[in-house]
């Protein structure tokens, strides 16, 4: 029996323009370009995309880190304007985890101090024993036990723990959404997959719904449940991960399932076919952003944007679909 989840983000024709360069040659970036998406109730979404589409500046806007240029940010039908005046409560909810876990916790304070502040912050325990099992609970849900973090400093922790305690301090408040922003990438690769593999046992056990941000589309393969791939802030292809992955539309797509590199885990595709970050032109091109590098260009292709087609249940912007 297949149940239709609650929506619990709606993300609506959002944009982001930032302005770069001196006063001299000042040129506008559209980094996120009127993109919109959804996302349920215990569901993994991923945004995959090279180096500069957009990914980051997405998160932030949701996060409330960025101010969206135009468009709107739904978080349990209560939109990001209203959400402002409820910081602490929004922040509560929504949780974000980064990249670098090095970076995660402060170096001078050991770490079960940091969860201790954690709770105190958000007051989500009366007394300290009661803190103390939040955070043993917390712990345990990531594979980590209160004896691994007491006392103890970020130096004293490989990444793959840190990353697994910066989850489980992410997790103190019941967060309802996680965002979590290359969580993987600067863990050792032997990790990444139990680490990755982890937000999809917390979506099962605690229903949590998780934005999984990643280059690496074998580990979000692996783990979500609906993809979106990004380029030059549009997004280009979205649907389940299953279908969008196996059975790729967009020649970009395509393209960034054949450069996962097989043989050598190691070697990211970023390398491979990442652009000089000075053809800006590709953000502003007329028509599709894609063109210039796609080897299935048609004339129509550098007049019109294509817009969002629906082949079967996920969404391509391609005009090779065009009824
Ligand atoms: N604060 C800013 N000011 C100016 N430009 C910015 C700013 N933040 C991001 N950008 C630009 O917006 C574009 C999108 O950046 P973003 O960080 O969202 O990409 P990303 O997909 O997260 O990339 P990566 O995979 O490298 O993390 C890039 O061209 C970036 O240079
Ligand atoms: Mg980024």
């Amino acid at each position: 029996m297949s149940q239709v989840k609650a929506t619990i983000l709606e993300v609506k024709n959002l944009t982001k323009v930032f302005t770069v360069g001196s006063w001299i040659f000042r040129t506008k970036i559209v980094a996120v370009d009127d993109i919109s998406f959804s996302l349920r109730n215990a569901e993994i979404f991923t945004l995959a995309g090279e180096s500069g589409c957009g990914k980051t500046t997405t998160a932030r806007m949701i996060l409330g880190f960025e101010e969206p240029t135009s468009g709107d940010i739904v978080f349990e039908g209560v939109s990001i304007h209203e959400w402002k005046k409820k910081r602490k409560e929004f922040m509560k909810k929504v949780q974000a985890v980064f990249q670098n876990p090095f970076e995660g916790f402060n170096p001078l304070l050991s770490i079960d101090d940091i969860f201790f502040e954690t709770v105190r912050n958000y007051a989500l325990a009366s007394t300290n024993d009661e803190a103390r099992r939040l955070i043993d609970e917390k712990l345990k849900l990531v594979g980590l036990r209160f004896e691994d973090i007491n006392g103890r400093y970020s130096s004293e922790l490989s990444g793959g723990q840190l990353q697994r305690a910066l989850i489980a301090r992410a997790l103190l408040s019941n967060p309802s959404l996680l965002i979590a922003d290359e969580p993987v990438s600067m863990v050792d690769a032997s990790l990444r997959m139990s680490i990755v593999n982890l937000f999809a046992q917390l979506r099962d056990q605690l229903g949590v719904s998780v934005i999984y941000i990643t280059h690496d589309l074998a580990t979000a393969y692996y783990v979500s449940d609906r993809i979106a791939i990004m380029f030059r802030g549009d997004i280009v292809e979205m649907g389940s991960v299953e279908r969008v992955l196996t059975d790729p539309k967009h020649p970009y797509t395509r393209l960034l399932r054949e450069s996962i590199p097989e043989p050598d885990p190691e070697k990211k595709w970023k390398e491979e076919i990442t652009i000089a970050d000075t053809e800006y032109e590709e953000y502003l091109r007329k028509g599709c952003k894609f063109a210039g590098r796609c080897p299935e260009v048609m004339s129509i292709c550098r007049e019109e944007k294509p817009p969002e087609i629906m082949v079967g249940d996920s969404m391509v912007r391609c005009h090779l679909y065009k009824k």
